[in-house]
């Protein structure tokens, strides 16, 4: 049985619907803060799935998830994830990141589970010194999100090292997109990701085009979007990396090209099939101009090959926004 925490939220669900696919058995712990109850009665539909609500906090609920259940491996999704948030009330993101995270590595610890898939993210990397960026790149977070992310990769080093605890961290770039079932989506609130932004743009609600000052091709800023069904992929290899004994390791998650906010912007009026109003603003405080993975080292050693495209990602999110209407 594999234990999912935030498995209710954005990412984590579209891993549990390729696990429960699979015909995997597993466990979802969710506060539902961020993740939905909705989200978790859609992929009982897939599958066997136990569901705990809990919190990472409070050590005895995470406890309680592993209290006779057979978990062979723990992917971690749970955490808050908004920069501007982290740089307002860094408190709140030490807390429940790193402190929560602490009470998972605990638990495992305690009931014997040494295997874990970790969501990091391209904020480690801080503002890119080149791109594509490699994982030999340096990690200078430039906020306290980015820095919850990377102490908790130390952390994993110092467990490995001293509990044989062997752990994957995937950094992310721009997850995009829903379920090809348009069943399960992104569902943020507030919203602040540029693709449903834009899709979700009306007359009375203007899409904010953050800065078309950049030094890129079209002054906007440049992203690699990678497909969230994507991304679910790399967990399951990343999950069969640790099951055959690989090492602790870490990988960025990206296409190795990127995409600007402006061409995101014409994808996604093809796909709406209508002119979506639009505001130039000023540029957005601590968005670095490109940010482009180089996936070598994930196509190396974990055989991961992303396939969708943002076409695809687009009309996937698109018909989840529909759907939700
Ligand atoms: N953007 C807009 N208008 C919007 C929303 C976004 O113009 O309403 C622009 C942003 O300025 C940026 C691009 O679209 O240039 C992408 O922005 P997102 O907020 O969708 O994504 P980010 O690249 O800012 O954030 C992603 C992850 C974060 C992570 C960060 C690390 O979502 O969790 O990368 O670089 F921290």
């Amino acid at each position: 049985m594999i234990l999912v925490t935030g498995g209710a939220g954005y990412i984590g669900s579209h891993l549990v619907m390729s696990l429960l696919k699979r015909g995997e058995d597993v466990i979802v712990f969710d506060s539902l803060e961020i993740g939905h109850q909705e989200t978790v009665e859609t992929l009982k539909e897939y599958g066997n799935l136990k569901f705990v609500k809990g919190n990472l906090k409070n050590l005895d609920e995470i406890r309680g998830a592993f209290l006779g259940n057979r978990i062979s491996a723990v992917v971690h999704f749970a955490a808050y994830s908004q920069v501007a948030e982290s740089v307002n009330n860094p408190q709140k993101y030490y807390y429940n990141n790193v402190y929560g995270t602490m009470n998972l590595l605990n638990a495992m610890l305690e009931f014997g589970v040494k295997e874990i898939v970790f969501s990091s993210t391209a904020a480690t990397y801080g503002e890119p010194e080149y791109t594509p960026i490699d994982e030999k790149h340096p990690q200078n977070p430039i906020n306290p999100y980015g820095n919850t992310k990377l102490i908790i990769e130390k952390i994993l080093d110092d467990y490995d090292r001293a509990y044989g605890l062997k752990s994957v961290r995937l950094r992310y770039f721009n997850a995009a997109g829903a379920s090809s079932d348009s069943k399960i989506g992104e569902l943020h609130e507030p919203e602040t990701h540029l693709i449903p932004n834009v899709l979700k743009a009306e007359n009375n609600k203007v899409f904010k085009m953050f800065g078309d000052d950049y030094d890129t091709k079209d002054g906007t800023c440049i992203r690699d979007y990678i497909n969230v069904e994507d991304l679910a992929e790399a967990h399951i290899k990343a999950l069969e990396y640790l099951n055959n004994g690989g090492k602790t390791d870490y990988f960025n998650l990206g296409t190795n090209t990127g995409s600007s906010v402006k061409e995101v912007f014409d994808i996604c009026e093809k796909v709406k099939g209508e002119k979506i109003p639009l505001e130039v603003c000023p540029r957005r405080e601590g968005d670095p101009a490109i940010l482009i993975a180089d996936n070598t080292k994930a196509k190396n050693i974990l055989h991961w090959y992303p396939q969708k495209d943002l076409k695809y990602s687009v009309e996937t999110a698109y018909n989840f926004i529909k759907s939700k209407s």
